[in-house]
């Protein structure tokens, strides 16, 4: 290949420990938690047809591009940026797009950790059998108790921020390899049980129409969808960018990326199938907003047999999901100050996440004492919490703007022998993926953005 870097780091044992840790930071509570919210809230098909258009002429082009760079690099974001930007004799500057990538994951990770909290005390509701024959209301008052409590938050955030550093302070291979790839497969398993017992419901079919019949939809849903892809598949802060890293040389990078793709848009769409009729047998609303999955999967285990296992063993795979995914929001950041400032893993991941935390105690409040207290974001005209604005700023802002960059930074910037050497792949193939890359992924990007402000 081009270069002869090597990743201070380590690197995967192979590819498909590769894939499996992409999946792994891929597939989390976006899939489960977030997808099934927010296509509630936007009003179903068309909603989900838009966010399956964006995975495959945004996601799939961006996710090979991020493993890509990093792979080429070999270093933390921000060092490749400034690596490549160097070797292809461009503007320094670039290396801002590595900052702001590293920014987008510590805010992102501040309040994923408190939502993997309330998945945590789930795992402890479950198992207590709080959910034994509960109804829909009994379901939506225990959610409602839980996040009224502010130290309750407090307690799960602080252990899910422990365990995350934890894992990075290892070094990601001990930590994740091992994890992911007993726990990914048990997961799809048991959703695949809560999917069988939602077609038990009699509402199975109202569940799909809703995910698939096209409805209305506006700007501001269609930059959800949009920012959605980009949040699910873990593109345009440089996860996966880090991930790839670590891949070795030899790899094909085009068949990994659609793998990894493929792999996450199934189990958010398993999640969607399990969580709507259950919603619909209930008369629930599908628009209820971050809590839907707390209200509606309980009802599902106090129902069926053997519920109580059922749902500790989702709850905990839930939680193992977020886990694996909140170490690749972390890792990027910590592989740069281990590379510039000498620190070890372990310094570098505790004062990292101690920052994360403290932070996230800003999401904490949002769900009880800082409930009322609202922010005006521009163009939205809409009152958003702590929690509402980061996650919006996040997903919606920083993660498409973080993908467009990386796409004109693949496309535009570096030069074609460079990436064409470094995906060898079939021409056919990576004749496609410029085209998309270098014309409709920004052009796309950047119509949503123009449709979302009202400009179009
Ligand atoms: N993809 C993860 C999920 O769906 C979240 C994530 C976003 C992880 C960005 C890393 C980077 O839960």
């Amino acid at each position: 290949m081009g270069n002869n870097r090597t990743s201070i780091h380590g690197q995967w044992t192979s590819r498909t420990v590769f894939i499996l840790a992409a999946t792994g930071s891929a597939v989390g509570l976006g899939n489960i938690w977030k997808f099934p919210y927010i296509t509630g809230e936007n009003g179903g098909g068309t909603f989900v047809l838009v966010y399956l258009l964006c995975i495959a002429l945004i996601g799939i082009p961006i996710m090979m591009a991020e493993i890509m760079i990093g792979r080429r690099g070999k270093q933390s974001p921000i060092n490749t940026m400034a690596a490549l930007a160097k070797e292809e004799r461009r503007n320094p500057s670039w290396v801002w797009l590595g900052w702001m990538g590293v920014a987008a994951g510590f805010l992102i990770l501040s309040y994923y950790s408190v939502i993997a909290g309330w998945a945590m005390s789930y795992v402890f509701r479950t198992a207590g059998g709080m959910f034994l024959g509960v109804t829909a209301d009994g379901a939506n008052s225990i959610f409602t108790e839980l996040v009224s409590d502010p130290e309750r938050l407090l307690a799960w955030h602080t252990i899910f921020m422990v365990i995350t550093i934890m894992v990075v302070a290892r070094g990601v291979k001990d930590g994740i390899e091992k994890a992911v790839t007993l726990l990914m497969p048990l997961l799809f398993g048991f959703l695949l049980l809560i999917v069988i017992y939602a077609m038990s419901t009699g509402y199975f079919m109202d569940g799909i129409r809703f995910l698939f019949t096209p409805g209305p939809i506006d700007g501001k849903g269609i930059l959800i969808a949009m920012g959605h892809a980009f949040f699910t598949l873990s593109l345009g802060m440089g996860a996966i960018m880090v991930y790839g890293s670590y891949l070795s040389d030899q790899h094909s990078i085009a068949q990994a990326a659609i793998l990894i793709a493929l792999a996450d848009t199934v189990v958010a769409l398993l999640a969607g199938m399990a969580i709507f009729p259950i919603v619909f047998a209930n008369g629930l609303e599908p628009g209820a907003g971050p809590g839907l999955i707390f209200q509606t999967l309980p009802i599902a285990f106090g129902h069926m047999d053997g519920g109580t296992l059922i749902g500790v063993m989702f709850f905990v795979l839930l939680v193992f999901a977020a886990w694996t995914s909140a170490i690749s929001l972390i890792e990027p950041a910590v592989a740069y100050m281990v590379e510039n400032k000498g620190y070890s893993r372990i310094y570098a991941s505790i004062s990292i996440g101690f920052f994360t935390w403290f932070v996230g105690l800003g999401t904490v409040f949002s769900f009880n004492i800082w409930k009322d207290k609202t922010l005006t974001i521009p163009f939205l005209f809409e009152k958003l919490t702590f929690f509402d604005t980061l996650d919006y700023l996040t997903a919606n802002i920083m993660l498409p703007l973080g993908g467009l960059f990386i796409a004109i930074f693949a496309a535009w910037v570096m030069r074609e022998q460079s990436t064409r050497e470094e995906l060898a792949t079939f021409p056919i193939i990576y004749k496609l993926w410029r085209v998309l890359v270098r014309y409709i992924t920004p052009l796309a990007v950047m119509v949503v953005f123009l449709k979302a402000v009202g400009a179009i």
